[in-house]
C-alpha cells in the first residue's frame, strides 16, 4: 500500500510568502496531501473531526511553517490544541496516532548563525514532547535560513533555499 504524507501548512500571509509557498508546491507535486490551515480556517474555527480523519489516513505528518518569534504561527498552535484531544491522541488507552511519524519543517528569516543546535532543540522540543506523549515517532527537523522577500535578489535566494529544503524533505521520505 502506498504511504500517505500529510503536510500541515501554516502561514498567515501566503500571498507574500516565497519559501513556504514554494516548498508546499513542490511537496504537492510529490502527491503529499496539503492542509493550508489559514486558507481553510480564516476564522480559526477548526473542524476537529475532519482534521482527525486526515491524521488517521496519514503515515507521516509534516508540520510546515515560517518561524514566528521562535515559535509556530498561531493557527498551528490552535490546530494542535484542538485536534490532539484526550481519547483520540492520548488517554483512556486510546493512542489512535500511535506509530505515525512526525517531521518538523520550518523556515527562518535570520541566518544559520542564530540557530546553533541548542536553539533548534528548544524550537523543536514541543513537537518531540507531543510525539512522545501520543506514542508517535519524531523523525527529524528540517530547517532553512535567510528566507526573505525584501528584494528580487532575496526572493531568488529564498526560492533556491526552498528548493533545497523541499528536496531534503522528499529524500527523508524515501
Ligand atoms: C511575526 C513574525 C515573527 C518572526 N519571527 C522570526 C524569528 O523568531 N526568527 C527568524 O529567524 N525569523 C522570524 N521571522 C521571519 C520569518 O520566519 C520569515 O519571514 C519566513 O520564514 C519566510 O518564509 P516565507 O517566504 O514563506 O514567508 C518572523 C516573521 C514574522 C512575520
Amino acid at each position: 500500500m502506498q504511504s500517505t504524507t500529510l503536510v500541515i501548512l501554516a502561514h498567515p500571509n501566503m500571498e507574500k510568502s516565497i519559501a513556504n509557498k514554494y516548498i508546499s508546491q513542490l511537496l504537492e507535486k510529490e502527491n503529499m496531501v496539503i492542509r493550508d490551515l489559514n486558507q481553510l480556517y480564516p476564522d480559526y474555527k477548526i473542524d476537529v473531526k475532519t482534521e482527525q480523519e486526515f491524521l488517521l489516513n496519514a503515515d507521516t505528518i509534516i508540520f510546515q511553517y515560517p518561524l514566528f518569534w521562535y515559535n509556530v504561527p498561531s493557527i498551528l498552535k490552535e490546530w494542535m490544541d484542538s485536534v490532539f484531544t484526550y481519547g483520540f491522541a492520548f488517554g483512556k488507552g486510546n493512542y489512535q496516532l500511535e506509530g505515525k511519524k512526525i517531521i518538523v519543517s520550518f523556515t527562518t528569516g535570520s541566518s544559520s548563525k542564530d540557530y546553533p543546535e541548542d536553539v533548534v532543540e528548544k524550537i523543536v522540543f514541543p513537537f518531540k514532547g507531543l510525539a512522545e506523549y501520543c506514542k508517535m515517532k519524531f523523525v527529524s527537523a528540517v530547517y532553512s535560513h535567510e528566507m526573505a522577500n525584501y528584494s528580487d535578489e532575496a526572493k531568488e535566494k529564498s526560492r533556491t533555499n526552498a528548493e533545497i529544503h523541499a528536496k531534503k524533505l522528499i529524500d527523508l521520505l524515501k
